[in-house]
């Protein structure tokens, strides 16, 4: 009776989990949004508008992918102590999510239309590293968190100039995912070689060129 009622709990937090991030506007941020009202961009065209949500639709569905991650390592993850660090990581990721799709709605935008099939797939190779064993887990955590650190010091450049309130968004994410990265090294995860990085920034690829528009 209580290993039925707890794999219930557990799957109504997964389903709630899924909701929360995958609804527009359903995820809460514990933490307020860096783009604060004091923060103003400069006059904008529409070119412009237009570039910086198809780039703020890429990072909305990199944290997307990573509350997918998070919540598939924590499923399989063997260690209570790998499994709490996950579900406080992503705690965190949810107000990156936040902040992105509350940006997207100042910028007239939505979020991807992709999302639930990068939800699936991030969720799927989370639970499988989750399953092989902590250390490629939080091997798997440090890799992709550096990869979104880079991708954010690349779009702190492309956004347009004027985009100061994307900008302020990215770059408190930025210092959050190089924290997490760091945190996942530090509780023993594996360094990646070169060539899993390589397939894993190939995959980056395809969403980022895929998310910008649709
Ligand atoms: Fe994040
Ligand atoms: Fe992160």
């Amino acid at each position: 009776m209580n290993r039925n009622s707890s794999r219930s709990d557990t799957l109504i937090h997964q389903f709630d989990t899924v909701l929360r991030t995958l609804v527009p506007h359903a995820a809460q941020a514990s933490r307020s949004s860096p783009a604060t009202p004091e923060v103003h961009d400069d006059p904008m065209d529409e070119e412009e508008c237009r570039h910086a949500a198809g780039l703020m639709r890429i990072n909305h569905t990199g944290e997307v992918c990573a509350q997918a991650l998070y919540q598939g390592q924590g499923l399989t993850a063997k260690l209570s102590a790998v499994r709490s660090q996950m579900r406080e990581a992503a705690r965190e990721e949810i107000d990156h999510l936040a902040w992105c799709d509350e940006r997207l709605e100042e910028l007239h935008d939505r979020p991807s239309l992709l999302n639930p099939l990068f939800y699936a797939a991030s969720f799927g190779i989370g639970a499988v590293a989750g399953g092989v064993g902590d250390r490629l887990s939080l091997g798997l955590v440090s890799a992709t968190e550096q990869q979104m650190g880079r991708h954010l010091e690349e779009h702190l450049v492309e956004l347009p100039s004027a985009d100061r309130r994307s900008r302020a968004v990215l770059r408190q994410m930025a210092i959050d995912e190089a924290h997490h990265a760091q945190l996942a090294l530090e509780a023993g995860g594996a360094r990646f070689p070169a060539p899993v990085k390589f397939g894993m920034s190939l995959m980056a690829k395809v969403m980022t060129k895929s998310v910008y528009r649709v």
